[in-house]
Formats: C-alpha cells, sequence, structure tokens
C-alpha cells in the first residue's frame, strides 16, 4: 500500500495558498499539518474503532491510508472533512467525532480530533450540536491546557453554545487578557454574524490591542453608529489602522457617506484616500457618492491610448529631479502610504500582488509600466471581482477559494470568507486587483522619491520621526 503524498490529501484546500495573508486563526498550526516534506514514518497502533470510522469517512481513493503519527493528525481533518463531502451529508460523523473525543483518554488523540472539527467547519456557523457536545464542552473547558480550551470555545461558537459564546465575549472586553487572545475571541465571534457584536466592536476600536481586528469586523455589519466611531477615532489610529478604518467606510454606500463629507471638510485628508479605495467607493455603484468623487479626486484616468508617451513624460519627470532625483527614505513613505499594503518589499509588506523584492525594479521602464499601467498584462490569479453581500455590503479582491460553504476573497487589506448564503452577486472584472491611478495624486517629488527608493538593491531606515 502506498503512502499518498501531503498534496494529495483534502486538508490542503482548507489553508490558505503560499504567499496569502494568513489569519490569526491559522498562523501556527498551517505547519503542523503540512510539512515540508512528507516522509514514511513509521506506522503507530491506532484504535480499531478510529480505523474504522475514518475508513467509512474517508473518500474512497484515501480510505488506504496508513496511519502514522502524521497522517493520524491529517486524517482526523479529512475524517471531518469527509462530512461535506456530498456522499456523508448526514450529521452521523459529527456525532462520532464527539463521542471519540469524548471516550478518549488519550489527550493527543482527542487534540488531534478536535484540530480536525474545527479544520473542517471553518467558516461554518450555525451547525447544530453534535450529540454529547454540552458534555465534552464541559470537560474540555477544564483541560489544562490552552489550544484544548480554545479549540473548544471555537467549535463551541460554530455550534452556538452560550458557554462558549459569553467565555468569548469575556475575554474579548478584558483589557487585562493578552492581546493576542482578545484578537482570537473577536475574530471567533465575527463568525456568528451576531449584529449584538457591534457595540462591543465600536467599543474596542478604542483599545490598540484590539482595534485593527475590531475595525475590519464593523465591515460585515450595517450599523448606523460605526461611521461616525470610526471617524471619531481616525486621528489617534496607526497608519494601518486607519487604512483597515478606510477600507471599512468604503464597504457600504451608508458607511461612504460620512467618509467622502470627512474627506471634504478635511477631517480626513484627501490623500488617504488611494486609487484602491477610489475604486472600491465607485464599485458602489452609488450615483452621489461618483460625483462627489468626481469632483473631490478628479476623473479616473482610464488606460491611455499611448502608453509609450505617458512612461517618457514620466522617465523626463524623473530625471528633472538632477543626478540623484529623490531622496530614499522619503521614498520608503510613499511607498508605505500606496503600495505596501499590497506588496512585500525588502523585509515589509503584504501579500496581494507579488513580492516585488526580487522584480527588475533597477529598470525605470518595467517600474513605470507597471505603476501606471497595471492592466496591461494581468495574470489570472490578480483579476479583481467584486462580491455584492445580501446587507448591501460590496468586497473587491481576488477570489483565493471557493467551495459550497463559501468563498475566500483577499480584498486589499484582509483575508474575508464571505458565506455562500450571504452572497448576492459575484461579478468577475477585467482588471487587476491593482489599480490605476495610483501615483496621479502624488507630487512630482513624491513621485521620484517613490521611484528611487523603488530601485534601490536594498532597504533604508524610515526618515527620523516617522509613526
Ligand atoms: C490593491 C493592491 C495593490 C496596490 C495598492 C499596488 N499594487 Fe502593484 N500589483 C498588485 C497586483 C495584484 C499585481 C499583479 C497583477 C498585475 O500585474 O496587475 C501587481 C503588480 C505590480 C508590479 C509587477 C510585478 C511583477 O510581477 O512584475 C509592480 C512592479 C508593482 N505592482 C508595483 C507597485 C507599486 C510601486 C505600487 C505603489 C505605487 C503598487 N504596486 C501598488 C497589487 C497592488
Amino acid at each position: 500500500m502506498d503512502i499518498p503524498t501531503v498534496a494529495n490529501l483534502p486538508i490542503q484546500r482548507f489553508y490558505p495558498r503560499k504567499g496569502a495573508k494568513l489569519s490569526h486563526s491559522t498562523i501556527g498550526r498551517r505547519n503542523e499539518y503540512l510539512p515540508s516534506h512528507p516522509v514514511q514514518r513509521p506506522t503507530v497502533q491506532t484504535h480499531p474503532s478510529e480505523r474504522r470510522l475514518a475508513a467509512e469517512s474517508l473518500p474512497g481513493s484515501l480510505s488506504c491510508v496508513k496511519f502514522t503519527r502524521l497522517f493520524r493528525k491529517l486524517s482526523a481533518g479529512a475524517v471531518a472533512l469527509g462530512l461535506f463531502s456530498s456522499a456523508l451529508r448526514a450529521e452521523g460523523p459529527l456525532d462520532r467525532l464527539t463521542a471519540l473525543a469524548a471516550g478518549t483518554a488519550d489527550t493527543t488523540l482527542r487534540l488531534d480530533v478536535l484540530r480536525g472539527m474545527e479544520a473542517a467547519l471553518r467558516g461554518r456557523n450555525g451547525v447544530s450540536a453534535p450529540a454529547g457536545w454540552t458534555e465534552l464542552e464541559t470537560t474540555l473547558a477544564a483541560a489544562p491546557d490552552e489550544e484544548t480550551r480554545r479549540l473548544a470555545r471555537n467549535l463551541g461558537t460554530v455550534f452556538g453554545s452560550p458557554r462558549a459564546l459569553e467565555t468569548l465575549r469575556t475575554i474579548a472586553a478584558n483589557p487585562q487578557a493578552a492581546g493576542a487572545d482578545r484578537t482570537a475571541a473577536v475574530d471567533t465571534l465575527l463568525r456568528t454574524r451576531d449584529a449584538a457584536l457591534v457595540p462591543l466592536l465600536q467599543k474596542l476600536t478604542a483599545e490598540a490591542g484590539v482595534r485593527a481586528t475590531a475595525i475590519r469586523g464593523l465591515a460585515a455589519f450595517d450599523d448606523a453608529k460605526t461611521p461616525s466611531v470610526l471617524l471619531a477615532g481616525f486621528p489617534q489610529f496607526n497608519a494601518a489602522e486607519q487604512r483597515d478604518a478606510l477600507n471599512t467606510l468604503a464597504s457600504r454606500a451608508a458607511y461612504a457617506r460620512p467618509l467622502v463629507e470627512a474627506v471634504r471638510s478635511g477631517a480626513v485628508p484627501k490623500a488617504t484616500l488611494t486609487a484602491d479605495l477610489v475604486r472600491q467607493l465607485r464599485s458602489l455603484k452609488d450615483t452621489t457618492l461618483a460625483a462627489d468623487l468626481t469632483q473631490i479626486w478628479g476623473v479616473m484616468k482610464e488606460t491611455s491610448p499611448d502608453m509609450k508617451a505617458e512612461v517618457e513624460r514620466m522617465k523626463k519627470l524623473y530625471w528633472a529631479g538632477g543626478s540623484q532625483p529623490g531622496d530614499a527614505p522619503r521614498g520608503r513613505v510613499v511607498f508605505n502610504q500606496v503600495c505596501s499594503q499590497c506588496h512585500h518589499l525588502f523585509d515589509t509588506g503584504g501579500n496581494v500582488g507579488p513580492d516585488i523584492t526580487g522584480a527588475n525594479r533597477a529598470d525605470l521602464d518595467y517600474l513605470l509600466q507597471n505603476i501606471l499601467y497595471p492592466n496591461a498584462v494581468i495574470p489570472n490569479e490578480y483579476l479583481a471581482s467584486t462580491v455584492e453581500t445580501k446587507d448591501e455590503r460590496v468586497l473587491t479582491g481576488v477570489i483565493k477559494s471557493q467551495d459550497a460553504n463559501g468563498i475566500s476573497l483577499q480584498t486589499a487589506n484582509e483575508l474575508v470568507t464571505v458565506p455562500r448564503a450571504e452572497i448576492r452577486k459575484i461579478e468577475a472584472t477585467a482588471v487587476s486587483m491593482m489599480p490605476e491611478g495610483l501615483i496621479a495624486n502624488l507630487t512630482e517629488q513624491q513621485i521620484r522619491d517613490l521611484l528611487y527608493y523603488l530601485s534601490r538593491p536594498g532597504q533604508v531606515p524610515l526618515p527620523a520621526g516617522t509613526k
């Protein structure tokens, strides 16, 4: 019997692709599931009932999986995954996994089963609790290790357990709890889509440790108070939090109107409204908003017929700066404002677009063509789609994966899972996730600084005093 390679196992589908942004809940565990080189490991003895359970639940091709310590881990996930294959939709296997976790004295096995259940149920909500869950949950809440307790809370949330929800709310609201625990609690609560969560999220935007998660989470709810809460806190947010706030405000027309007003009044600096946000605001298809944007931001220039001439014009502008046209540290600041949320460069940055550290950056033509005309050549995996939800939220992003439960969308600032039941419409666009007009609102010197920084072989320090 052959051991299938790890790459063949369906568990992979539950993990973001290499290079994708990881959510808090997946960081740290992914590597356990995905060893870099699948090697044959010694078979360990497994309980006959466990083998039978796995053999029954796994898709046919995998039922020959030999149980090794490694594969036992994977199989727990795979067993749970089997639940959702069409042949096995009945809730039965979930009851049996719960019974398995409750009945075993082997805490490692119990942990494996819980991990598997969690992986399989990720992104799901309102699943009816399996038989015996309440009793198991009580036992797990008293487990000595935090991972078991955390998995119990996460699964409890999926099953709508009042106990799990209460514990999570307490952790989220507790300023004494560790920032990472609070963030994880908010992340899990967000999956319940419970509107009762909104006042807590709004309150948390005032607390540095959990602020970013709370701000992003607010985008999922239509609440009249959210724009004023975010706009009032805006000056205290750091640059990344400000971008999260702008993305949340640009996510639905009802939030975007107060945002545009704030830009008009100067409360939110016009320069923070980058091209990707303007494009997102336009995708809301609200006519008043579109008119306001044109007034404030100007018309978005569509791909100019004469790319070559435009590149030449920008090259002239660059060299007009002298023999050293720009300042690298200042250029890094510009990069952080308009590019780094999507691109990794040197040692930092996002993963929405490709890592550009190894790109042909010393070539000014290459840089300008890609910055000015992102739509000239677009690899398929970077085509943007817009997703409209039934509660009027519009998301723009790259679809990373989709299945019967929902889709996972990489937006400009987060990896979002949108449940299928909430989607009204998905529209593929013919444009790159990288917007046009990114540098249209920069000053000439900022453009020189940016290009100069981009052409450097390595990282430079930020100017003194930069936040
Ligand atoms: C909203 C996300 C986003 C922002 C903001 C963004 N980019 Fe991009 N960028 C992408 C994506 C996605 C691609 C790949 C698809 C394409 O080429 O259009 C890309 C491609 C590129 C490439 C070509 C990479 C290659 O593989 O050759 C360069 C160079 C680049 N971007 C530079 C920049 C610079 C400089 C900025 C800031 C002025 C910027 N980008 C801002 C998403 C973004």
